[in-house]
């Protein structure tokens, strides 16, 4: 593997998907020699040194050691970014509101980015964030994994070969337990909502298999469980978004459901074409576990799992969609920065952006993850207003219709 290619990696936010998935693939990749050094900026240094005692060593931000545990560093990301080479890509996991800085420093100070869905929560803030990576050549790809769950790929390869023809209609649900909005999101359920936090994944899912771009749409929230809890919170997120096609999409959202689920997350979705369906539980896939010492599990060996390492042998891979896709991004910045190296800044900004301009149409760069933003956007401004029409028009600027 020429050196070149290995490119260091800074992840922003040291929260459940960072540990769960975004580490534990940036480690692996970096045992394969794809990833040099990694760094972490998190809130505060007890994050840092938790995430020591589970990962190889890396440099964190900010060290425990000299800055304490507990005060907050909400602006420590800035330093960390301006410490990261060339050869580098930002990882952005920071809460749904908190995307925006983030990406907004890796782009100023030239690095790439890659940002778990969704990319932002304001419309505005997307087109901002379109304008500059463009201007300046800049990667920023959102992590819309279920774009690489081959079930979903599946209904993408067949619609585009025209065997589900024209869409009608397609439902999708996703809900997870009451101890993500009130422990794992405490800090931040109120500014999001389970629809802006895992909805929003369907919308894109039905964005990614069929290319069409929203129309309108009304969407309805309850808060009578959260709000008893001290949350002033969405315990449910509904919408209905009507397609430029004609189609209607409908989408169900919840994160207070019962905690004794046979796995963490409800989901699943079908489509109807004028020739054909598609209908898929995405949770049960037809596999389950029941040992004495982990009792019931639904298996998704689709998403992110442990496997026995073909190539190391004695250690484990992570396999699955969770980890496709984030390599998917360290890839290509790899490719950028490879194809770039040793051109002055006018030539290399022409080639990343014609690289880049290659990726548009099957990646959820700025251009794409736009209309996950807007579908949020509106949702939000839908649900608050009590269930009134959002409209979008070409460049996904929302209005009340
Ligand atoms: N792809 C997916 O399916 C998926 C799944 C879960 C979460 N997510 C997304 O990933 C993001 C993070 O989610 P999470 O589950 O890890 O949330 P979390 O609340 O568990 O973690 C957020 C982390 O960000 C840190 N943070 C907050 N402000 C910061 C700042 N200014 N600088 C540095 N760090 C800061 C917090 O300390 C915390 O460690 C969210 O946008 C979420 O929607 C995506």
């Amino acid at each position: 593997m020429n050196e070149n290619q290995k490119i260091d990696v800074l992840v922003v936010g040291g929260g459940m998907i960072s540990r769960e998935v975004i580490l534990p693939t940036v480690f692996q990749e970096q045992k394969y020699g794809r990833v040099g050094n990694v760094s972490i900026s998190s809130l505060t240094g007890d994050i840092i040194e938790e995430l020591q005692g589970m990962f190889p060593p890396f440099k964190g931000y900010p060290d425990p050691g000299t800055h304490g545990m507990t005060q907050r560093y909400p602006d420590m990301f800035r330093e960390a970014i301006a410490a990261l080479p060339v050869n580098s890509v930002v990882i952005v996991a920071t809460p749904d509101h908190l995307h925006t800085p983030v990406i907004n420093a890796a782009i100023e100070a030239g690095r790439h980015a890659i940002v778990e869905k969704p990319l932002c929560l304001k419309v505005g803030e997307a087109h901002d964030i379109m304008r500059a990576a463009n201007e300046k050549g800049i990667y920023v790809l959102t992590d819309y994994h279920k774009r690489h769950d081959r079930s979903i790929r599946a209904a993408r390869y067949k619609f585009r070969k025209g065997l589900l023809g024209e869409m009608l209609h397609g439902h999708a649900w996703i809900e997870e337990p009451k101890y993500m909005a009130l422990e794992v999101f405490k800090d931040w359920c109120e500014k999001s909502s389970p629809f802006e936090y895992i909805g929003v994944h369907y919308a894109d899912a039905y964005f990614f298999v069929t290319g069409l771009r929203p129309k309108r749409l009304v969407a309805f929230g309850q808060k009578k469980y959260l709000p008893t809890q001290g949350k002033d919170a969405y315990d449910a997120v509904q919408a209905t978004i009507e397609w430029e096609d004609g189609s209607v999409q409908f989408i169900q959202t919840s994160w207070v459901n019962s905690a004794n689920n046979s796995a963490m997350t409800n989901q699943g979705m079908m489509l109807l074409g004028t020739m054909g369906e598609y209908w898929a539980d995405h949770k049960d896939r037809n596999t389950h576990f029941a040992t004495e010492a982990e009792g019931f599990d639904e298996f998704n060996p689709n998403f992110f799992k442990q496997y026995d390492s073909f190539d190391f042998p004695g250690e484990t891979d992570n396999v699955g969609y969770g980890y496709d896709s984030i390599v998917q991004g360290i890839n290509d910045v790899r490719k950028i920065i490879t194809e770039t190296a040793g051109l002055d800044e006018g030539k290399a900004l022409e080639r990343r952006r014609e690289i880049i301009s290659s990726m548009e149409e099957t990646r959820a760069l700025p251009g794409q993850a736009l209309v996950g933003v807007a579908i949020n956007n509106a949702v939000r401004m839908s649900a608050d207003a009590g269930g009134r029409f959002v409209a979008f028009d070409k460049d996904m600027n929302i209005r009340f219709e």
